[in-house]
């Protein structure tokens, strides 16, 4: 058994041209940045920002969005250099495909399980809250039983049914196509920039500089009411004590990376692209720019609107409007949040539907998830079995655990893919690249140990939860996937012309 094969960049164009697997072509370079910005304004800033800012890093949560949005950008220029030269569906899996080997690609996609499935989960959990919240506004008052996690109150039965079933109405939308996926994304991404923009702009009316102060509050502070920020593996380890403090704006940098993810997911409709050589790169690099502006402002306008130690962990943007008897705009920034929230899970359960696909073409899954069907031209037995796994785990978990986890698979999905850039350099140099990554093999370098760095900010259970989950991938790829990968059989056939 070879782990380490690799399918060649050809193979992988190859099979995109199959008829049977064959997905439509129909996104350009403003699609993808539409899509981009659908899928990584969400949770992160309209639920992740009031964590971060009371519990870890005060009004200096806007330095952890830069830092957090920079690790970002590295890792955006490698994965826009790969996916404008291996244009296939299934992003880092297939990057590392061509590159690192079977084994490592099959890591990849085990791994990117825990940024799609579980991030879908984890914004289904962020969006039930914002619906809730809503209902109740309108005096609907819902049955706690159904939308609350098991964990959060610890008693009786009770299932985020809510969430659950904001899911599986998105699964349905995505088996229509993904031109009608895009199209609705479109609507929806409007209303979300326009509220983003209007937190900002009415917010800065509010803004008191006394609320900057301390800006970086002193190791130790006493930040919200909610259950303090557990301590990183770099604390653990003795570096940085306690919440707040320097240390604490790199333990929120690493939870408010979350509300970065998406930019990569953007890579995964590489092979739904009119011209993918030219439009990925603008895509990704287009999308990261304007959400790291949108962050670090709505941060910085949200701080100072409220002192870091009353702000909501919640529902952050809206309580703060309230706190400030401004309640209209409260009400239709929890709307946008609610369709905000929506795009990014249906990209998300875009992504993951898709990354199975591809893993199932290959035949490390099983063939039936890589069925097309000709009616929509979409997987859409690979996309509904998504949606039910996800609807589960969002009827089951707690946002809070969930977001971590997520942040840790896609950092290390990133730290594959910048040594994924090395070394197809070195051996496939001659590929045609529309977009070259600056300065390798510094940059992808710099990546690396930048998200590495990121990782270590992340608590040591985190790390445990990641290893387990790991290994267990190991085992199924032993088990089913080397047996059964279609790679040994297509080594046998003529090259591709
Ligand atoms: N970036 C996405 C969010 O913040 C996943 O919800």
């Amino acid at each position: 058994m070879n782990t380490f094969r690799t399918k060649t960049v050809e193979q992988s164009i190859q099979d995109t041209e199959e008829p049977t697997h064959q997905l439509r072509r129909s996104l350009s370079a403003l699609d993808l940045i539409v899509f981009g910005v659908g899928v990584i304004i969400g949770t992160g800033i309209f639920v992740l920002t009031g964590k971060a800012a009371g519990t870890q890093a005060g009004p200096a949560v806007a330095i952890s969005f830069v830092i957090a949005g920079f690790v970002c950008g590295l890792a955006a220029l490698c994965y826009a250099e790969l996916a404008s030269t291996v244009p296939v569906a299934g992003s880092a899996y297939t990057f590392s495909y061509a590159t690192l080997g079977e084994l490592v690609a099959w890591i990849i996609g085990w791994d990117l399980i825990l940024e799609l499935a579980l991030g879908a989960s984890t914004v289904a959990v962020g969006w039930s809250t914002y619906f809730v919240d809503l209902a109740n506004e309108y005096g609907i008052a819902l049955p706690s039983w159904a939308y609350n996690s098991p964990q959060t109150q610890g008693r009786g039965i009770q299932h985020n049914l809510v969430a659950a079933i904001i899911v599986l109405l998105l699964t349905a939308v995505i088996c229509l196509g993904i031109k009608v996926s895009a199209r609705v994304n479109a609507v929806v991404v409007a209303i979300k920039l326009t509220i983003v923009l209007l937190v900002i702009v009415a917010g800065l009316f509010y803004v008191r500089a006394a609320n900057y102060s301390p800006f970086i509050p002193p190791s130790g502070s006493k930040g919200t009411d909610a259950p303090a920020a557990a301590p990183s593996l770099l604390q653990d380890w003795g570096f940085g004590v306690g919440s707040f403090g320097v240390a604490g704006i790199f333990t929120a940098a690493a939870l408010v990376f979350f509300a970065f993810i998406g930019f990569d997911i953007v890579a995964t409709a590489a092979e739904e692209t009119r011209n993918p050589q030219r439009d990925m790169p603008r895509g990704i690099l287009g999308s990261l720019v304007i959400c790291t502006t949108l962050y670090v402002a709505v941060s910085l306008v949200v701080t100072g609107m409220v002192h870091f130690d009353k702000l909501e962990v919640n529902a952050p943007l809206a309580s703060a409007f309230r706190s400030v008897g401004a309640d209209t705009i409260a009400t239709i920034i929890s709307w946008g949040a609610l369709a905000g929230l929506t795009t990014v899970m249906m990209i998300l359960l875009l992504g993951q539907s898709r990354i199975f696909f591809a893993m199932s073409r290959d035949r490390l899954l099983p063939p039936f998830f890589s069925i097309v069907s000709p009616r929509f031209g979409t997987p859409i037995r690979a996309t509904v079995v998504t949606g039910v796994v996800v609807a589960v785990v969002a009827s089951l978990i707690p946002l809070s655990e969930l977001a971590e986890l997520v942040n840790i698979g896609t950092l290390f999905a990133f730290v594959l893919v910048a040594i994924g850039v090395i070394i197809l350099r070195r051996t496939r140099p001659d590929l045609p690249r529309s977009f070259r990554v600056p300065g390798v093999p510094w940059l992808p370098i710099l990546s690396c140990l930048a998200t590495f760095y990121l990782m270590l900010n992340l608590p040591g259970l985190t790390w445990v939860r990641f290893f387990i989950w790991m290994a267990i991938g190991l085992v199924v790829y032993f088990l089913y996937g080397a047996r059964h990968s279609r790679l040994p059989e297509r080594e046998k056939e003529p090259a591709a012309t």
